[in-house]
C-alpha cells in the first residue's frame, strides 16, 4: 500500500482547511461568463446564500420588499454588486460582466413586479455639522457612531431580537459610492416599511433635519475610512518548528494549551479513523482546543466563525523536522469581508502564535 507522503500530506492539510473554508465562506466561486445571462441563475449563484432564496433577508438585508425596491435606482444596485460594501460581509463581484449585473438588477426586480422607482424630491444643501448632532441622537443606536453600522450579522445566532435586521454601514465607501443624496434621502423621507428603519419624518424631523442628515451621511464619504480591507500579505498556515520529538512536542504543545486558558478537547492522530485501528501514523497527531468564552464572544459577531473552531494544531515530522502549525486565522478572516470578525481573527491569531511558539521554543 502506498503511504501519502509527509509532504503531501502537509499540502493536504492545509488545502482542504482552506478549501472547506473557502466552500462555507458564501463566496460563491465564480463560474466563466456566459453570454445570455440567467438572472435567476446567477442571483440563486451568488446571492442567495446571504440573502435569501426569496430575498427576504439573512446574513444581507432583505432585497425583494417593496419599500426597498421603489426607494434605489438601477445605478444603486448596480454599483452595490460592482463594489460590495468593504469589511461589512457584502462582497464586490468585479468578475461580474455588465450584462449579467444587469440580468441580475432585472430579477431582484421582479420581486416588486418592476414597479417604477419613485425617489424623494431631491432636497437643498444641508448642514453636515448639524447633521451630525441629528444623526448622533436620533440614528446612531442602531447604525453605529459616526455610521459605523449595526454590530453582528443578520443572522438569528447574533442578532437581538428588538433588531431583526442590523443596519447597515452608513460610512461604507462601497455603500457612498452607490447611493445619491436622493437615494439617502428617499430612505430618510419614507423609511423602509417592513424594516426597523422608519420615515424621519413620521417621527417629527423636519425636511430641513432631513437635508443635513444627507449632508452628514455623505461627509462620512470624506473621511479616511477606518475599516477599509487592506488587502493583507498573509500565508495560510503558521508554522513553527520544534527542537524536540514529537511526543515530546505534544506534551508541550498540551503544556501550551491549559497556559492560554484554552481548554484541551482532544488529541488524535491525523489519519484516525482513515486507517485501521492501530495503524495510524504517530508522527502525525492533531491537539484540539477551545476557549469558549472567546468562541462564545466570536459567534455574537459573525457565525460563520464557527466554522474554523475549535482551534486545531497539527504536529507532525516533515523531511526529519518536527513541524507544528495551524490555519493562519488572518488569513480566515480576509475570505469572510467582515471588518469585526477580522479583528476577532487577529486576536485568534496571537493565541495560536503564542502557543506555538511556547511549543517550540
Ligand atoms: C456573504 C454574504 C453576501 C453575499 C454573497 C451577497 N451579499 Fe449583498 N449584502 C450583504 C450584507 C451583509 C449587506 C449589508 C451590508 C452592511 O451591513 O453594511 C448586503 C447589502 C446588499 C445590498 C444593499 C441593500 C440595501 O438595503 O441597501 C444589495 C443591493 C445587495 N447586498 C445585493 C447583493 C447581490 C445582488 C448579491 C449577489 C450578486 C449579493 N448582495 C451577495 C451580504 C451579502
Ligand atoms: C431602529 C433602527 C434604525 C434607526 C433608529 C435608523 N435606522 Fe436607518 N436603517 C436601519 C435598517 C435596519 C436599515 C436597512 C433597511 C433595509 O433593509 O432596507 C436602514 C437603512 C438606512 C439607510 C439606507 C442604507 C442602505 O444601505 O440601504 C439610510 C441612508 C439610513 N438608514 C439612514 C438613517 C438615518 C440618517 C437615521 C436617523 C434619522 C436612521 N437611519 C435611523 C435601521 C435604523
Amino acid at each position: 500500500m502506498e503511504r501519502k507522503t509527509a509532504a503531501s500530506q502537509l499540502k493536504t492539510h492545509g488545502f482542504f482547511a482552506l478549501a472547506a473554508l473557502m466552500l462555507w465562506s458564501c463566496i460563491a466561486i465564480a463560474g466563466p461568463g456566459r453570454p445570455a445571462a440567467d438572472g435567476a441563475r446567477l442571483y440563486v449563484h451568488y446571492c442567495a446564500a446571504c440573502h435569501g432564496e426569496r430575498g427576504r433577508g439573512g446574513i444581507g438585508l432583505p432585497l425583494s420588499l417593496p419599500s426597498f425596491l421603489a426607494g434605489v435606482d438601477d445605478g444603486y444596485l448596480r454599483q452595490t454588486i460592482r463594489l460590495g460594501r468593504p469589511g461589512r460581509i457584502m462582497p464586490a463581484f468585479p468578475q461580474l460582466h455588465g450584462n449579467q449585473i444587469d440580468a441580475l438588477v432585472r430579477y431582484i426586480r421582479h420581486w416588486s413586479g418592476n414597479r417604477p422607482v419613485m425617489l424623494a424630491a431631491a432636497g437643498k444643501p444641508g448642514n453636515a455639522v448639524r447633521g451630525a448632532t441629528l444623526f448622533s441622537a436620533r440614528c446612531a443606536i442602531c447604525h453605529g457612531a459616526n455610521g459605523v453600522g449595526g454590530e453582528g450579522t443578520g443572522v438569528t445566532l447574533s442578532r437581538p431580537r428588538s433588531q431583526p435586521i442590523m443596519a447597515p454601514a452608513l460610512d461604507n465607501p462601497g455603500f457612498l459610492a452607490s447611493a445619491s443624496d436622493r437615494v439617502i434621502r428617499t430612505a430618510l423621507v419614507r423609511g423602509r416599511t417592513g424594516t426597523p428603519m422608519r420615515s424621519a419624518l413620521k417621527q417629527g424631523l423636519s425636511e430641513r433635519d432631513i437635508d443635513d442628515l444627507v449632508a452628514y451621511v455623505r461627509s462620512l464619504q470624506y473621511q479616511p475610512p477606518p475599516r477599509a480591507a487592506a488587502p493583507r500579505d498573509e500565508g495560510p498556515d503558521i508554522v513553527g518548528v520544534s527542537p524536540d520529538g514529537v511526543t515530546a512536542t505534544v506534551a508541550r504543545l498540551k503544556e501550551a494549551v491549559e497556559a492560554a486558558n484554552m481548554r484541551l478537547i482532544r488529541v488524535q492522530y491525523l489519519d484516525q479513523g482513515f486507517v485501521p485501528a492501530g495503524k495510524e501514523n504517530r508522527k502525525q497527531v492533531i491537539v484540539y482546543s477551545c476557549d469558549f468564552g472567546f468562541l462564545n464572544t466570536a459567534l455574537q459577531v459573525d457565525p460563520r466563525v464557527g466554522l474554523f473552531l475549535p482551534c486545531r494544531v497539527t504536529v507532525l515530522q516533515h523531511h526529519g523536522k518536527v513541524l507544528v502549525m495551524s490555519v493562519n486565522p488572518k488569513r480566515l478572516g480576509t475570505l469572510f469581508n467582515d471588518a469585526a470578525l477580522s479583528r476577532l481573527c487577529d486576536q485568534m491569531y496571537r493565541k495560536y502564535r503564542d502557543i506555538i511558539e511556547e511549543a517550540t521554543f
